[in-house]
C-alpha cells in the first residue's frame, strides 16, 4: 500500500490545525513536519512549539524531517513534544553521533528514519539499516517546497530498495520533493512506498482526489 505524508511547508500556517485535520480527513497517511535550522539549509522553517500545538490539534502520525545540524542535540524534546518518527540526515553528523540519535528517538518508543540529500550515495544508508524504521531519499535539495524531481535520485532510490529488501525488508522507503501526479508512477516504480506531497496536495482544489490519486499511481 502506497501511504501519502503531505509537507505542513506548503501548508496556510495561519490555519495549521484546519489544514492538518483537512488532509487527513482527505486520506492522508502521516503528516510530514520539516524543520530547517538555517544552517543544514539555508532557510528556517519552525520548530518545536509548532509541533507542540500540532500535537494538541491532531492524532495523526507526525513525521519530523529534521533539516538541522547535529540533529542528536535535539532529538528527544521532538520525541517528547509529540513526534512519532523522527529523521536525520545522514549529512548532518558523524556516523557515531547519528547513531546515538537513532538510539535516543528508540529510547523514547518513537520510530527512526535517516535521509539521503542529492548526492549522498546509498550505500551511505549502511551504518544504520538495520536501526531503522525509514530511509527518506530525497528528490529535490532539502530546503524548499515546490522544486522539481531530480531524475537521478530515482536511481538511489532504486538501490536503497535493494539493500531494504535484502536488510530489513520492514523498513519504509519515502521520497520528498517534487512529487506530483505525473512523478510519482515513477517514484512507486523505483521502490518508494511513502510519499511526501507538499504544493501538490496543499495547493490542489480537491485535495481528497490528489491524495487517493498520489496513492494509486503505482496501480
Ligand atoms: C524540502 C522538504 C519537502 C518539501 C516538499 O526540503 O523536505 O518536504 O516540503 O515540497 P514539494 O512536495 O512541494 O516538493
Ligand atoms: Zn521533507
Amino acid at each position: 500500500m502506497i501511504k501519502i505524508a503531505p509537507s505542513i511547508l506548503s501548508a496556510d500556517f495561519a490555519r495549521l490545525g484546519e489544514e492538518v485535520s483537512d488532509v487527513v480527513a482527505c486520506g492522508a497517511d502521516y503528516i510530514h513536519f520539516d524543520v530547517m535550522d538555517g544552517m543544514f539549509v539555508q532557510n528556517i522553517s519552525f520548530g518545536i512549539p509548532v509541533l507542540a500545538s500540532l500535537r494538541r490539534a491532531t492524532d495523526a502520525f507526525i513525521d519530523v524531517h529534521l533539516m538541522v545540524e547535529r540533529p542528536v542535540r535535539y532529538v528527544k524534546r521532538f520525541c517528547d513534544t509529540g513526534a512519532d518518527l523522527v529523521n536525520c540526515h545522514v549529512e548532518s553528523d558523524t556516523v557515531e553521533n547519528t547513531l546515538e540519535a537513532l538510539s535516543v528517538i528508540r529510547s523514547c518508543g518513537k520510530k527512526t528514519g535517516v535521509t539521503l540529500s542529492p548526492g549522498t550515495k546509498a550505500e551511505a544508508v549502511l551504518p544504520f539499516i538495520d536501526q531503522v524504521d525509514l530511509v527518506l531519499v530525497m528528490t529535490v535539495y532539502p530546503g524548499l517546497g515546490g522544486q522539481s524531481l531530480i531524475a537521478s535520485q530515482l536511481d538511489v532510490v532504486r538501490e536503497v530498495r535493494k539493500i531494504i529488501d535484502d536488510r530489513n525488508p520492514c523498513c519504509e522507503l519515502e521520497v520528498d520533493g517534487g512529487i506530483t501526479l505525473e512523478t510519482a508512477p515513477a517514484a512507486i516504480a523505483a521502490g518508494a512506498n511513502v510519499l511526501v506531497s507538499g504544493s501538490t496536495v496543499f495547493h490542489a482544489k480537491d485535495r481528497k482526489s490528489i491524495i487517493a490519486s498520489l496513492s494509486a499511481a503505482g496501480c
